[in-house]
């Protein structure tokens, strides 16, 4: 279980699917997320969930309450093993529920599972120049930098839009005033460890090897 301080991850379970499909053809969620996508029935989702259970490099999971209530999703896609970067993005679908923290919460939890857990060095994403409550969950809460624009990338209602990439370093997560409220306790303590502070008797080892 991947845990944040309002919410948690869990793998998705064929119970969740139908309501995946009420976010994806929510046309208020659909207009602010990058994917497009004809409107998804529940054989379309059904087989798209079977194919993806083998699927390593693209892993996604329910956004949970802690009392359990499934309110969105995230996940690590185009994750790269050898490079140590991943895409990732969030969807909260529960709209009542935007504006609320939870998905600050939600980021700062993937990036603590991304960076101490799986491994990797760099995340990345990808934000529509309108979508100003991803900016700011991604970007000014966050701490995410904008790395470039790809002008006209995207055609949404009839006209073009340029696409913002941003990203976020694991040493600048680290960096983030709220990280020390995620990271674990064990890499917390060897953050702190400095080589003066670390004394080591090595006659008391020897001694010890020779009982
Ligand atoms: C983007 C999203 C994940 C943010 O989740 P959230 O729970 O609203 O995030 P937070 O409350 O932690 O932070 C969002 C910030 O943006 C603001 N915000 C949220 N929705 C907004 C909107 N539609 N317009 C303007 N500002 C908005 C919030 O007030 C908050 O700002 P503040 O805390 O500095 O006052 C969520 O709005 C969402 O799922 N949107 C639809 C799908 C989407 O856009 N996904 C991202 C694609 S990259």
């Amino acid at each position: 279980m991947i845990q944040g301080k309002k919410v948690r991850f869990r793998a998705i379970e064929e119970k969740d699917l139908e309501y995946m499909v009420e976010w994806i053809n929510d046309p208020d969620i659909s207009n602010l997320v990058v994917g497009w996508t004809f409107p998804i029935s529940m054989a379309e989702q059904r087989e798209w969930f079977i194919k993806s259970l083998n699927d390593q490099n693209n892993q996604r999971w329910i956004v949970e309450t802690f009392d359990g209530q499934p309110i969105g999703l995230t996940g690590l896609w185009e994750i790269d093993f050898h490079n140590r970067h991943a895409l990732t993005a969030l969807k909260i679908g529960s709209k009542n529920i935007w504006g609320k923290g939870y998905g600050a919460d939600a980021i700062m939890a993937l990036m603590t599972y991304a960076f101490f857990q799986v491994g990797l060095n760099r995340l990345w994403g990808e934000i529509l120049p309108f979508n100003e409550g991803s900016y700011r969950a991604y970007v000014v809460k966050c701490g995410w930098k904008v790395e470039g624009i790809l002008r006209q990338h995207i055609f949404r209602n009839g006209k073009f839009y340029d696409l913002i990439r941003v990203a976020i370093l694991k040493d600048e997560f680290c960096a983030h005033p709220q990280a020390i409220n995620y990271i674990p306790q064990v890499e917390k303590n060897s953050i702190s460890i400095k080589p003066e502070h670390i004394s080591f008797d090595l006659s008391s080892l020897q001694e010890s090897l020779r009982k």
